[in-house]
């Protein structure tokens, strides 16, 4: 028996629809997209841009075009830092962020970038008052998570959007945890940059995500430069969307899983997918909190939650409890600091970190009840 409780780190098992769209590109439309004439090279460059398509519509971005496939959102999110900041500039940010954010920002401060990481305190929230104050005549970018990998909490984007919007800077957020399971609007909150991933909520294939830019966006320096298939009789690089954010190869196949993914989830229905995941979530928090010797850190949620929840057991590490649930009933869930080292050091969790839960499409209130019942045993006769 496997329960798979690690959807926040890439969501399992995916629809059957995802794997069979993936065979299908494989088996008939699997030329490269975008660098020749014939009816497969065709095919292919459909299948790229429906994918396109569905991700621009998910996020209210007007223009298909100005969506750059990456492989994950930490490629996305290089692109955006490395493309928008320089020497001189300043950029705002959170104690909250993944590694893939606070990573990429440590090594622009040892090149000259001026570096701000507000405390998020316990909630990992933060107020639109408190970037307005960090802002300085240098500021350039605000860069924020949308949703604390570990508690799940989300940011108030879209008044923080209009605090960036009145300061004149660019605001970038990082959607790994939100698009597909919360609502994510570009043009709605203000975002000018934003970067998914394919393989968590949207149920996609690992190897598939994005950066999408708004209208307010100047040409980014690219990471990498080489073949797009456009202007060939040039040595030069292309300056115009997606081209110039996209060079070799897209991951034709990926994009077709991806694009089913989408499709899964637009089937469902994002009011359906957030009610699923809060009645999940509530039911292993209140189960949680039942437990004699269970610390859950689910603080209050102003501006709502996706499916996720941490905990901590008195008497022992996060990883003896993960390596417990999975013996005791293939129980699969993430322990440690989830990529997210300083918001632990908020959270007074580090270095041992948490238990982290994450229920997605395919777990049911079976599941639940018999984690719940897992970790009462581990309890009772560890
Ligand atoms: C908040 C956040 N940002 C970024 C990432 C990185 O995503 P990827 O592994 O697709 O690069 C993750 C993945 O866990 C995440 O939770």
């Amino acid at each position: 028996m496997r329960i798979y409780l690690d959807n926040a780190a890439t969501t399992w098992p995916k629809p059957e629809s995802v794997a069979a769209a993936m065979v299908t590109c494989l088996a008939e439309q699997t030329a490269n997209p975008g660098r020749s004439g014939h009816q497969l090279s065709m095919a292919a460059g459909r299948v790229v841009f429906a994918a396109r398509e569905a991700v621009a519509n998910l996020v209210g971005l007007a223009d298909p075009l100005a969506v750059a496939f990456t492989k994950n959102a930490t490629e996305a999110l290089n692109l955006a830092l490395f493309g928008v900041l320089a020497p001189g500039d300043h950029v705002i940010t959170s104690r909250t962020e993944h590694n893939s954010v606070l990573r990429p920002l440590k090594v622009l401060e040892e090149r000259g970038i001026a570096v701000t990481r507000l405390p998020c305190g316990a909630d990992a929230t933060l107020s639109p008052d408190e970037v307005a104050d960090a802002f300085t005549p240098r500021t350039r970018l605000v860069v924020l998570t949308h949703a604390s990998n570990v508690v799940g909490t989300l940011n108030p984007v879209a008044e923080i959007g209009r605090v960036v919007r009145e300061r004149e800077a660019l605001f970038c957020v990082d959607a790994a945890q939100t698009a597909g399971v919360a609502p994510v609007d570009m043009e709605a909150m203000g975002i000018d940059l934003l970067a998914f991933t394919g393989h968590k909520s949207l149920y996609g294939p690992q190897g598939t995500g994005g950066l999408c830019l708004g209208p307010r966006v100047p040409p980014l320096r690219p990471l990498i430069y080489g073949g797009t298939g456009s202007l060939s009789d040039s040595d030069e690089h292309p300056d115009f969307l997606p081209d110039s954010l996209e060079a070799g190869t897209v991951n034709t196949v990926g994009l077709a899983g991806l694009l089913a993914g989408i499709e899964f989830v637009e089937s469902r229905g994002l009011a359906r997918v957030m009610a699923d995941g809060r009645r999940r979530i509530e039911t292993l928090t209140e189960g949680l909190r039942a437990l004699p010797g269970v610390q859950v850190l689910s603080p209050a949620a102003p501006y709502g939650r996706t499916p996720v929840v941490s905990f901590r057991l008195e008497g022992f590490s996060s990883s003896e409890v993960a390596w417990e649930l999975e013996q005791r009933a293939g129980i699969c869930c993430r322990a440690g600091l989830h990529c997210a080292p300083l918001l632990h050091r908020e959270l007074g969790t580090f270095p041992d970190g948490a238990v982290r839960l994450s229920p997605g499409a395919f777990t049911d209130s079976g599941q639940i009840e018999t984690t719940l019942a897992a970790l009462a045993e581990i309890i009772l006769a560890p």
